[in-house]
């Protein structure tokens, strides 16, 4: 009787969260889809009344919704792989500075000089084994998050520290925070801090952060005070590195 429950509950909260997934989904593809219908519109029916200048931004709108759309359908298929237990590293060789600086160049492009990001690497980096999506997934949501939570002008400082095993990455801002009762909440699908007012979001950046953590089997943890600031902590272990053949080879003579 109490399996069955157990087993009704949880296919209770499972259909909960699926109609709140579909709601929240449907919501954030309308906008960009609007965005589309709306410039291709002004596009096809006012183009000869438009200067070059207007014309080409109304062309960027189009690209970024596209991108968002396509975003938010991956992180969509993220999470869905992560759930079934199918989300597992891909390790391909990765030059890790290089990869950052990738990173900190994509959400220029978005977030311009809101915030100076103050960008430090200790130890010994060299070529080596990373999932490239995972760590993506990781840092950019991350980043983007101490830059959308931050005022104008706010510093940001991301150290990379790279240990014998390990390679410890520190987001910290001076942002607006996280209450003690919403840092509990933090990593749930959709959920969001009543303090974040006017600044969009889905709540779904940091629940994708901890599964790719998971799967890297690596750490997260979180500093934080209102109005002070935040500070997020990712610890992930270092793959040791494949033998080139040369160095299979001479082992097996
Ligand atoms: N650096 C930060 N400073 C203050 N609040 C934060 C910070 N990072 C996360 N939060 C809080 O945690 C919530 C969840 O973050 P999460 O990244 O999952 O979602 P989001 O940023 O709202 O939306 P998105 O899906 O676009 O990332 C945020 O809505 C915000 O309340
Ligand atoms: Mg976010």
């Amino acid at each position: 009787m109490e399996e069955r429950t157990i087993q009704l509950l949880k296919a209770q909260e499972l259909n909960q969260l699926k109609s709140e997934f579909v709601s929240i989904l449907s919501h954030d593809f309308r906008n960009p889809l609007n965005t589309i219908l709306l410039s291709t519109g002004l596009l096809e029916d006012s183009h000869d009344q438009l200067t070059r200048e207007q014309q080409l931004s109304y062309f960027q709108m189009i690209r970024q919704a596209v991108q968002d759309m396509n975003q938010l359908l991956n992180e969509v298929l993220l999470l869905g792989k992560a759930d079934s237990g199918k989300l597992k590293p891909n390790f391909e060789q990765l030059n890790l500075k290089e990869f950052c600086q990738k990173i900190l160049h994509s959400l220029h492009l978005s977030f311009e000089d809101k915030n100076q990001i103050v960008t430090q690497f200790k130890g010994k980096f060299e070529e080596e084994l990373w999932d490239a999506k995972l760590l993506w997934h990781i840092l950019h949501n991350l980043l983007n998050n101490a830059l959308k939570y931050s005022p104008q002008g706010g510093q940001i400082f991301f150290d990379i520290i790279a240990d014998e095993k390990i390679v410890t990455f520190r987001i910290e801002d001076q942002g607006i925070g996280i209450s003690q009762a919403s840092q509990k909440h933090l990593f749930e699908s959709f959920y969001r801090a009543d303090n974040v007012e006017n600044i969009s979001g889905t709540g779904l950046g940091l629940s994708i952060v901890r599964k790719c953590v998971d799967a890297y089997q690596g750490d997260i943890f979180v500093d934080s005070q209102l109005n002070k600031g935040t500070t997020f902590t990712v610890i992930l272990p270092r793959q040791q590195p494949v033998m080139s053949k040369i160095e299979k080879s001479i082992e097996q003579i």
